[in-house]
């Protein structure tokens, strides 16, 4: 049994996430954790909302609200949606926690005592139409970089380059879309990363088998230049961390907060405290996930997110740890996602395109939108949700699939013997047979799990449920309970016993249907260690349930009509 932290990126407070953010970090951290513990493994995953930033505050702006109301209201909005897709975080947590506060300031006096931190004088952005500094991301322009024509002052979201908005040329307000900026005098804090470069590279080196996307983006940032440029690490915002130098004041720095992507990653271990708070644990119990002075240098440490997360976790986020000189645990293996694209274009926020996830809970149970989801996460590349593709994906493998064969056997089964696990007949070749061939796949699909191969494990996933349904098929217990009752029932003592197996395997992608199923098994789902004792697991006279259909199939009109409703265009 080892012990195993999971962080998810943590989604921005503004607004409702689209299905493109789920599939990215959220969703399959919670299949990882959700296959860890299975596997009996001690594990913590920990997800929060990033809180602070411009874009909050904007956020409230609009909605009228004040910031820190704003942001109550909406951590509960995604509380409430993360429940709805059965995202099993230890603690959902918020970067504006007084743990984040007291822990972002703490690695700030770490970092300036260990000389790593440096005042300069900045010339920064200043909008005359919208009477404010305009940091980061509400400055638009041209990618010095690739020259696309949309990218943000914190960073360019076609070639991932972290900028600074004086780096934008033709830069205009995000807000306003005013060009009427001048460049105004401000003193900020630098975090001179640049001078990790070195220790930063030694630990990219030591990491084995990362994915190469992860690995890619970080050694060109590390390996170009200006890729590990000294950081500004604070902001002339109201909201957010206010700059402090530990417990002490930071004498020039009034008024000012900490940039949000400094604090935000460091919510991931003050959620792990948040977490001991609410459980009324200790503080050495967040310590020993966290420390490795304290027990965390026995914890793997995986962290997930799209692609344009990973320079911020794996420079920017080890360059805080390692410069503290304190011994935190660093991330072990970083699993991170390419985009999920929207009917042949982008999910896009302001245009309403693409399905969002209060949306899709509306339509569908969470299940559905897990398997497809995850069955098609973009992992080597981009992947496409189609309501076409979405459509055949849950009709076959879930409802033809998997959901056909629980009910055909179940039905069955209550014709003939009754709702209990029939007695009589011994296995026969073809028993053994689907036997060796179900401990095989199941060795292949904890492979993949293990590995985080998402797509893999669900297309072993899947094969498994076919090979019951293929098994159903042949022995056509239905044609034998004519001339062999006997071989019948053995036939179905062994589907039903299948039925109880897909439940703990299935567990981790539609946690729902395996409730569902173990629940008219009468058994708990569990993972099957052995697969072969698994198959005999349920007994002859266990009674059983006949479950209600698992999966409704999506009809072509409805698809026709949520493709409309979900193009943005009409909206
Ligand atoms: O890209 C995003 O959605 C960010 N809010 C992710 C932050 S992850 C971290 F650093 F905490
Ligand atoms: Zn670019």
């Amino acid at each position: 049994m080892a012990r195993i932290l999971i962080t998810s990126a943590i989604p921005y407070i503004n607004g409702i996430k689209h299905l493109g953010n789920l599939v990215g970090s959220q969703l399959p951290a919670d299949l990882y954790a959700r296959y860890a513990r299975a596997r009996g493994h001690e594990v913590l995953f920990l997800c929060a909302t990033d809180e602070h930033g411009t874009p909050a505050e904007l956020a409230a702006a609009k909605a009228g609200m004040p910031v820190a109301d704003y942001c109550a209201e909406m951590w509960q909005v995604q509380k409430r949606l993360s429940d709805g897709f059965r995202l099993s975080f230890d603690h959902f947590g918020r970067s504006s926690s007084p743990q984040n506060h007291r822990l972002t300031q703490h690695f700030a006096g770490r970092l300036a005592d260990n000389g790593l931190i440096e005042e300069r004088s900045e010339r920064q952005v200043y909008s005359n139409a919208d009477g404010r500094f305009l940091p980061d991301r509400y400055i638009e322009g041209t990618c010095p970089n690739c020259g696309y024509d949309r990218a943000r002052g914190d960073q360019c979201e076609n070639c991932t380059k972290q900028l600074d908005p004086t780096d934008l040329i033709e830069p205009r307000s995000a807000i306003s879309g005013s060009t009427d900026l001048e460049v105004r005098e401000t003193k900020h804090l630098y975090l001179l990363q640049s001078r990790l470069r070195d220790d930063l590279r030694d630990w990219i080196d030591r990491q084995e088998g990362w994915p190469v996307l992860t690995t890619s983006i970080a050694r060109k940032w590390l390996d170009d230049g200006d890729g590990l440029q000294d950081r500004g690490i604070t902001r002339d915002l109201d909201w957010g961390v206010p700059v402090r130098r530990g417990d002490r004041d930071w004498p020039g720095m009034e008024g000012k907060v900490f940039y949000v992507w400094f604090d935000a990653p460091i919510e991931y271990i003050a959620c792990a405290g948040e977490w001991a708070d609410a459980q009324e644990l200790s503080q050495s119990d967040w310590e020993r996930w966290w420390r490795t002075d304290k027990g965390a240098e026995n914890v793997r440490y995986v962290q997930f997110m799209g692609k344009d997360n990973v320079p911020f976790h794996t420079l920017s986020f080890p360059a805080t740890l390692l410069g503290s000189g304190e011994p935190w645990k660093l991330v072990d293996y970083i699993k991170s996602f390419n985009y999920l694209t929207y009917d042949g274009g982008q999910f896009s926020t302001s245009q309403g395109r693409g399905i969002f996830m209060d949306q899709a809970l509306e339509l569908l149970p969470a299940d559905y939108w897990r398997w497809w989801l995850l069955s098609h996460a973009p992992e080597t590349s981009d992947s496409a949700f189609t309501w076409e593709a979405f459509q055949a994906g849950v009709n076959k493998d879930l409802a033809d699939v998997l959901g056909n064969f629980v009910s055909r056997v179940t039905k069955f089964c209550r014709s003939r013997f009754g709702e209990v696990v029939p007695e009589g007949g011994e296995e026969t070749p073809e028993d053994a047979a689907l036997i060796a061939e179900i401990s095989q796949k199941v060795a292949a699909y904890q492979d993949h799990m293990d590995a985080i191969q998402v797509r893999k494990a669900a297309a072993e996933l899947r094969g498994i449920w076919v090979a019951g349904n293929e098994y159903l098929q042949a022995a056509a217990p239905w044609a034998a309970f004519k001339s062999d009752p006997a071989r019948a029932a053995a036939i179905v003592r062994l589907s039903l016993n299948l039925v109880a197996l897909y439940a703990g395997l299935s567990r981790p992608f539609i946690p729902d249907a395996a409730e569902a199923m173990a629940e008219a098994m009468g058994v708990a789902p569990e993972w099957p260690e052995d697969v072969a004792a698994a198959l005999h697991r349920l007994p002859p006279g266990a009674a059983f349930r006949t479950p209600d259909n698992l999966f409704r199939k999506v009809a072509d009109d409805e698809r026709d009509a949520w493709q409309a409703r979900f193009s943005g265009g009409a909206a």
